[in-house]
């Protein structure tokens, strides 16, 4: 696989993902020439270096803003600057409430809206996003993040947060493109698929996908290590959406 012919088309516009390309590409992508900077982009992440070069291309291929529910210290959304750098100027707002996370056993944040900021300046990217503080659920938040859009559509959407899918979308679905590239993790964890216990969130995940594929609102493309979706919302999607978000509150809450 030519990663950088690929990348030089995504960039370009003349390329865009679909399943096979997302096997192919996301199947080889250590060996990306790019992936001794996502592995120091994961000493700030909790996601692995696989699913950081995929949100990497996929910020390249993005067509209009970039969105991100739950970029903790700021690893993804460094990781989708890059792509953002490497293609062109596109507006990326990051969403997260924030507080602490002392607990962490690699990455502690006494501040994480701080380190956030910190990180982006020690990467490069001091001011090249957004970021909205607060609940992705919280209407009040949204509209701060819908607002440092000016008007653009969302080309791309990734949801790391609390494990609800639709919950997080309520207040931007109006504004996904309707071929929205589409990044969810916590789905499952490809090493250890049969222990859920694992992380609280991956039951949760799974089915408002499953829903959500069943549904015909969204397409899979692949998931990658540690357990990160990646697909695309199909035009469907934002008619669908009042069942998907009902569904999803009446299991879970
Ligand atoms: C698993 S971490 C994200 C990891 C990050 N993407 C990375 O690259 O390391 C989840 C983050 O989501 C935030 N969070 C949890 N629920 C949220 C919600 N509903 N809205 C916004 N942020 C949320 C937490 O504060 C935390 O920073």
């Amino acid at each position: 696989m030519d990663h950088t012919a690929i990348d030089n088309g995504l960039a370009a516009g003349d390329c865009r993902f679909d399943a096979s390309l997302a096997q192919a590409y996301g199947g080889t992508v250590l060996a990306h020439p790019a992936a001794a900077r996502m592995a120091e982009v994961k000493t700030v992440s909790m996601l692995g270096i696989e699913t950081l070069l995929m949100l990497r291309a996929y910020a390249m291929e993005a067509r209009g803003a970039i969105v991100e529910v739950g970029p903790y210290v700021g690893g993804s959304t460094i990781a989708i600057l890059h792509g953002v750098a490497a293609s062109q100027h596109k507006t990326v707002v990051s969403i997260d409430c924030g507080g602490a996370y002392l607990e962490h056993p690699t990455m502690p944040s006494a501040d994480i809206h701080a380190d956030w900021l910190r990180n982006l300046d020690a990467a490069g990217f001091a001011g090249r996003a957004h970021l909205s503080k607060g609940f992705g659920n919280n209407r009040g938040t949204c509209a701060d993040a819908v607002a440092a859009l000016e008007g653009r559509q969302i080309g791309m959407l990734f949801i790391d947060a609390n494990g609800f899918v639709w919950q997080n979308m309520r207040y931007l679905v109006d504004h996904l493109a309707e071929d929205c590239l589409l990044v969810l993790d916590d789905v499952t964890n490809l090493l250890e698929p049969d222990d859920p216990d694992q992380n609280i969130k991956f039951g949760q995940t799974r089915q408002s996908v499953a829903d959500g594929l069943s549904a015909g609102a969204i397409e899979h493309y692949g998931t990658f290590l540690w357990g990160t979706w990646f697909g695309r919302g199909t035009p469907r999607l934002r008619s669908v959406f009042p069942g998907l978000l009902a569904a999803e509150e009446r299991r879970w809450t």
